[in-house]
């Protein structure tokens, strides 16, 4: 089936079953490998990407869910690497391996999106917030 994305401010057609994982399109058909695979099950949040400046995990969202949505992955987060999560990560050694570190990145500038001075209290998403 045809469906029309906006992933990262360009528009995209892909052919794809309308409940495959949207990680699977935005890795295989899109060619997007900054967002990674770890769990499969929505606990480990590597693969997080955002659908209208929402967090969600994209391993168990169907591509359906993002038809008609802004989709964000780590390419897209900055296009020069200039965002200041990016900037803070480098500065702070955050990376260590890696693997996990876009996914972190994007549930961070979610978060920080929605609440711009979070405390400790308030420095883990709800679930509400976390779109599944
Ligand atoms: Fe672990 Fe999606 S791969 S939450």
């Amino acid at each position: 089936m045809k469906i029309e994305l906006t992933i990262n401010g360009a528009k995209k057609q892909i052919d794809a079953d309308p409940e495959m994982p949207l990680l699977w399109v935005i890795r295989d058909l899109l060619g997007l490998v900054g967002t990674k695979y770890g769990c499969g099950e929505a606990l480990c949040g590597g693969c997080t990407v955002h659908l209208d400046g929402n967090a969600v995990r994209s391993c168990v969202t169907p591509v359906r869910r993002a038809e008609n949505r802004a989709i964000t992955t780590i390419e897209g987060l900055s296009p020069t690497g200039e965002h200041p999560l990016q900037k803070a990560w480098v500065e702070l050694g955050v990376p260590q391996c890696g693997y996990c570190q876009a996914g972190q990145l994007m549930c961070a500038a979610s978060l920080l999106a929605a609440k711009p001075q979070p405390t400790d209290a308030v420095a883990r998403p709800t679930s509400r917030e976390i779109e599944r």
